[in-house]
C-alpha cells in the first residue's frame, strides 16, 4: 500500500505542462544552426496527452513548416486533462464534465487546408481530427505496462519508427527514459531535472558527447502549468495564482540534436589576469588557483574564472555544461562517489565517520592516508588544502582540447 502511495505521489509531482512560447523557443533555436533538423522526420511526442499537450498542439500547427513526415502523439492512461483548450472540439461540449481520456496515439500524416482559408495550420488540424475520428487510435497497454506507457510495446513500436523524440517525459522516469532514447539510436529534444545531470546514467552519456544541454531555460527560470485540481504545495514563490503557472528553477532541456551555442568559444582571461582581474573575490587578489588534494586538479569556482592557459584538470561547476563547447573543452569526470568503476579514480565524495575531532580520509591515487580536521558527520566534503568544503555543489573536472602537436587549432 505504501509502495502504490508513493506512486500516486510521484505521478502527481510529474503532472505539469510545457508552455507552448517554450517548445517554439527550443525547437526553433536548432533550425538556426540546421533548418532542415526536422525536415522529413517522424517527430514522436510520447508523454502527451494530445487534448491537453503543447508539444502536440505546437508540431501540428507547424507540421508543413518544418517539413514533418508524420506526428505520432501517444497519451498515458490516467493523465488527468488540466482543461486549458484542446484541439478537440468534443471535449468542450456539454455540460464541461468532460470524460477522462483513456490512453490513445494520435498519427498525423500531414496538415491540409481543411478549411480553405488558404494556410494550414492549427484550426486546420482541429478540423481534421473531427472529421476523422480514425486518427486516434486507443492504446492497451499489456499486462505489466498500461496504455500509453513509453515502455508499453505499442508505444515501442511508434519509438522505433521515429526519428526524433520531443516531450517532457515523468522526471520519476527519466533514468530509464533516456535509456530508452540511447538504447534505441534516436535523436531527442526532452526537458528534464538538471540534477539529472550527476546521475551515474546520465552523466556518462554527457562526458561523451551523447547528450548535452539544450538551449532553453538557461537563466534556470521555467514555467509549467498544472492541473487546476493537483492539491500540491509549493514553497512561496513558486505557484502564482493568477497564472497558474508554477516556477521551477531546475529544470533544462536535453538533446542530442546539434546547436549553434555548442561549438562557440568561451572567451576567457589567462590564469595571471583572473588572480588580477577577476570580479569573484574569491579569485581576484589570491597567488594562485587552489588546488585540490584528493585530485589532482585545480579549483575553480565560476565557469567564467576558467583559465585559458591551464593544461591540466580543472574543477568547474554543473553551470558550466551551459556554455560548453566539446571542440574547447574535454570532459574528464565529475565529484561522486556513486560513480561506477570506470570513473574511480576521479575525486570521491568523502562521508566522515562519528567519534573524535579528527578524522581519516585515504586520498585517492594510492597517495598515503592524511589526517584533517574533522568536520560535522554526515555530509559529503572535497578537500583543499587539507580543509574539508562542503560539497553541495558538484564539480564537473574538465580540461582545454589543445590541438596536436603540428596541427592548427
Ligand atoms: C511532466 S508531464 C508533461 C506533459 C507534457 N509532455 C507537457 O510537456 O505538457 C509528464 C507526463 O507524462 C505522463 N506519464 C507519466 N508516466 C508515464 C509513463 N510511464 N509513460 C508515458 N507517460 C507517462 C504524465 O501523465 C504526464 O502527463
Amino acid at each position: 500500500m505504501n509502495r502504490s502511495l508513493s506512486a500516486a505521489k510521484a505521478a502527481k509531482k510529474d503532472e505539469f505542462y510545457t508552455q507552448y512560447v517554450d517548445i517554439q523557443k527550443e525547437v526553433e533555436a536548432y533550425l538556426e544552426f540546421d533548418p532542415h533538423t526536422y525536415r522529413g522526420k517522424v517527430v514522436y511526442c510520447n508523454c502527451d496527452d494530445p487534448f491537453e499537450s503543447n508539444f502536440f498542439k505546437y508540431f501540428a500547427a507547424n507540421f508543413n513548416k518544418l517539413g514533418l513526415k508524420k506526428l505520432i502523439t501517444t497519451s498515458y492512461d490516467g493523465s488527468p486533462i488540466a482543461g486549458q483548450g484542446t484541439l478537440f472540439p468534443e471535449y468542450y461540449e456539454g455540460n464541461g464534465k468532460r470524460q477522462k481520456p483513456k490512453a490513445l496515439a494520435v498519427i498525423l500524416d500531414q496538415v491540409k487546408d481543411e478549411d480553405g482559408d488558404g494556410a494550414a495550420n492549427v484550426t486546420d488540424v482541429e478540423l481534421f481530427l473531427k472529421r476523422n475520428k480514425a486518427a486516434r487510435i486507443a492504446l492497451k497497454g499489456n499486462e505489466r505496462y498500461p496504455g500509453g506507457d513509453f515502455r508499453s510495446p505499442e508505444c515501442v513500436a511508434f519509438l522505433k519508427q521515429a526519428d526524433i523524440i520531443v516531450t517532457n517525459p515523468p522526471f520519476s522516469h527519466f533514468r530509464e527514459y533516456v535509456a530508452q532514447l540511447v538504447e534505441n539510436g534516436k535523436k531527442f529534444l526532452i526537458i528534464g531535472p538538471k540534477n539529472a545531470i550527476t546521475y551515474k546514467e546520465i552523466f556518462p552519456l554527457i562526458k561523451d558527447t551523447k547528450l548535452w544541454l539544450g538551449t532553453g531555460f538557461s537563466n534556470g527560470n521555467a514555467f509549467f502549468s498544472i492541473p487546476a485540481d493537483s492539491g500540491r504545495k509549493f514553497a512561496d514563490g513558486v505557484y502564482d495564482d493568477s497564472t497558474g503557472l508554477v516556477k521551477f528553477r531546475n529544470v533544462g532541456w536535453f538533446t542530442n540534436l546539434d546547436h549553434g551555442r555548442r561549438h562557440q568559444e568561451l572567451p576567457l582571461m589567462t590564469a595571471a589576469d583572473n588572480l588580477r582581474f577577476s570580479r569573484h573575490k574569491e579569485i581576484k587578489g589570491r597567488k594562485g588557483y587552489e588546488r585540490y588534494d584528493n585530485f589532482d586538479a585545480i579549483e575553480v569556482p565560476f565557469t567564467d574564472a576558467i583559465p585559458s592557459d591551464y593544461d591540466e584538470a580543472m574543477g568547474v561547476p554543473i553551470t558550466f555544461l551551459d556554455k560548453y563547447n566539446p571542440e574547447q573543452f574535454e570532459i574528464l569526470g565529475i565529484t561522486t562517489s556513486t560513480f561506477g568503476g570506470s570513473c574511480k579514480k576521479y575525486p570521491k565524495q568523502i562521508q566522515v565517520g562519528t567519534g573524535g575531532k579528527r578524522s581519516e580520509v585515504t586520498k585517492l591515487n594510492d597517495a598515503p592516508a592524511m589526517k584533517v580536521d574533522a568536520p560535522p558527520t554526515g555530509k559529503t566534503y572535497y578537500i583543499v588544502d587539507g580543509k574539508f568544503f562542503v560539497l553541495s555543489y558538484h564539480r564537473v573536472l574538465i580540461r582545454h582540447r589543445r590541438p596536436a602537436k603540428g596541427e592548427k587549432k
